[in-house]
């Protein structure tokens, strides 16, 4: 397997990489791997202790849950891997606390949490608004979980296409029918000749718009081995991070497999 990073942003919470020599099993296990195996933190109870919103306390709470929260993946443990075995301890649980008074909106920022490191990724995600003298007072409780429990848990996107090459084989006449129709801005058109633009080439989506209007005379040809993974993640942890974890924890998942054929008689 051949594997090359094709883009990745400051903070490493998106990055685009080539993978050769896979399948689409193989592909299709990694994408559900991070979206679905690797524990972050998010709110799972709520003590509402005062609430004269507009909202309903399940609306508070459900908007609550969904605050994506900065996670330090070594100091937390998912409740059933814990040393207090899920009874509730600091190795996995973390208390946040709201008390605010209107007017004003209340933002995920208003949020005030026991341990420094976990903390809102997008601080000024609102919750809601208050009027004068309306108030919200809450102790909330995040735990580790996993992205197929729920997706407030989950880390990120990820999603995947096959590679394509672009064919050009021989000339056409509606140069400009091929170049505006292309959703990703493919060709352009060169002394009158129909060409790829490079730089935009491994956006193609394989929509066949152009192999349509040329009677196949332009068309992309998917690379069946090679593929383009593309992960956002939602800032609770780097891709890097989410990449370690989701691999250990897939080869944990195998090792208990082997395990358990192995007793098989
Ligand atoms: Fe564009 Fe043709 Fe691909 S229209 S997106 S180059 S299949």
């Amino acid at each position: 397997m051949e594997i090359m990073l094709l883009e990745k942003n400051k903070d490493k919470t998106k990055m685009s990489l080539m993978i050769k020599k896979a399948t689409p099993a193989y592909m299709n296990s990694i994408r559900r791997i991070l979206m679905n195996k690797v524990p972050t933190l998010a709110i799972e109870d709520i003590e509402l202790r005062k609430n004269s919103s507009a909202m309903y306390d399940e609306i508070i709470a459900h908007r609550l849950g969904l605050v994506a929260l900065k996670t330090d993946s070594k100091s937390y443990n998912l409740p059933n891997k814990c040393k207090c075995e899920g009874k509730g301890c600091a190795q996995c649980q973390v208390k946040l606390t709201l008390k605010v008074k209107g007017p004003k909106t209340v933002y995920a920022s208003d949020l005030k949490s026991t341990d420094p490191k976990v903390v809102p990724v997008f601080p000024e995600t609102p919750i809601t608004k208050l009027l004068k003298n309306q108030e919200l007072e809450l102790e909330a409780t995040a735990i580790m979980g996993v992205g197929k429990e729920h997706v407030k848990w989950s880390p990120c996107l990820a999603f995947y296409k096959h590679k394509s090459n672009i064919k050009i084989t021989k000339d056409v006449e509606n140069k400009e029918d091929v170049v505006k129709s292309c959703p990703e801005k493919i060709f352009e058109i060169k002394k009158n000749k129909l060409c790829v633009v490079q730089d935009n080439a491994l956006n193609c989506t394989l929509c066949e718009q152009c192999k349509d209007l040329t009677n196949g005379i332009v068309f992309a040809e998917k690379e069946e081995t090679s593929f383009i993974l593309n992960i956002d993640s939602w800032g609770q942890l780097s891709v890097k991070e989410m990449f370690e974890i989701g691999i250990e924890s897939f080869n944990e998942t195998l090792d208990e497999l082997s395990k358990k054929i192995s007793e098989i008689k």
